[in-house]
């Protein structure tokens, strides 16, 4: 498969979610040990702290990883916290359709790092 696919290149110029929040239940700050790039999450919940309402995100990162970033809050958005963590990264490749080697494995997973392990944190007691 073409990572750099027409629609591909379009998604990493203009990702969904981008940006940041004012008020954000969860902000999660996650590098690629790999490559140094760099992603801010930021999430907000419903007020039982269950439901995925609101996420942005700002990554400094490949192709793989803002796109991959860009699908994966598309999908969480509306989900509950117990859905979202059940995403995997062949989810994200299912999504992309695209199937990548292990040398950008940490690229696709970084969003999805970053999620896991903000909402976990989160359910753990801590907001960051
Ligand atoms: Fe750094 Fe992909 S090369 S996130």
């Amino acid at each position: 498969m073409d990572i750099y696919r027409n629609d591909l290149v379009k998604l990493f110029k203009n990702p969904h979610n981008f940006g940041t929040m004012k008020q954000a239940d969860i902000t999660i700050d996650d590098v690629n040990v790999n490559c140094g790039d760099q992603i801010k999450m930021q999430v907000k919940l419903d007020k039982a702290g269950k439901k995925i309402t609101d996420i942005k995100f700002v990554c400094f990162g490949c192709l793989v990883c803002v796109t991959a970033t860009s699908v994966l809050t598309d999908m969480v958005k509306g989900k509950t916290v117990e859905e979202a963590k059940k995403i995997t990264m062949a989810d994200l490749q299912k999504a992309l359709n695209i199937k990548i080697g292990p040398g950008k494995f940490n690229c696709i997973n970084l969003g999805l790092n970053a999620l896991v392990g903000g909402l976990k944190k989160y359910e753990n007691g801590s907001k960051k």
